[in-house]
């Protein structure tokens, strides 16, 4: 049995997860909703990106018991760009800091790339994006990796990234 699981606070990452589940016609539920992981042969995992921990992977992945025989491909999504091989090296070494090691070498991963809307961020994040703003522009722009300078380019606004189009290597691994 295949799975389609989502981790998704304000609903980019659901988006791509719906959409591979119309394109695909296999099930996507939240992490949440999860009741028995091991049941499942093939995971597909999206996970929004909030200070470099992907939402809801952890304490979802690591229930699997028996790894050996199974499929998991995790992909993130985040405003920083994937193009950038600095951004999806340090999304990979904290994917590997949130998993077994066992778990984490059997997964493929994909890097998406979502969007933010500042007038629905929650109090906690909204300052947490403040904060981050400000120690980003103290730093000279040689010193601005691809994460800082998503923060200061889309700071206060909405910007939406997602593109379906990236989720067709996926759909290729699947079938
Ligand atoms: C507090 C906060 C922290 C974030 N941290 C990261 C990050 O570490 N890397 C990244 O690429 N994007 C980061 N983002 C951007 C989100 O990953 C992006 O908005 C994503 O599309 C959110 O997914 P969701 O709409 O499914 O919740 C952060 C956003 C907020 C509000």
């Amino acid at each position: 049995m295949t799975i389609i699981i989502y981790g998704s606070k304000y609903g980019t990452t659901e988006q791509y997860a719906q959409e591979l589940s119309k394109k695909t016609g296999i099930k996507a539920e939240k992490y949440s909703d999860i009741q028995d992981i091991n049941q499942y042969g093939t995971i597909i995992y999206f996970g929004a990106l909030y200070a470099g921990s992907v939402l809801g992977m952890k304490k979802t992945l690591n229930k699997i018991e028996d790894y050996h025989n199974k499929k998991i491909i995790i992909a993130t999504v985040g405003l920083a760009d994937p193009n950038d091989k600095g951004n999806t090296d340090r999304i990979r070494e904290g994917i590997k800091r949130q998993l077994s090691e066992d778990i984490y070498n059997q997964a493929t991963i994909y890097f998406l790339r979502g969007g933010i809307d500042y007038s629905i961020l929650n109090l906690k994040h909204k300052t947490m994006m403040a904060f981050a703003y400000r120690k980003s522009k103290k730093l000279k722009e040689e010193e601005r990796t691809a994460e800082i300078k998503a923060v200061i380019e889309t700071y206060g606004k909405k910007v939406d990234f997602i593109d379906f189009d990236k989720l067709n290597p996926i759909i290729n691994e699947i079938e």
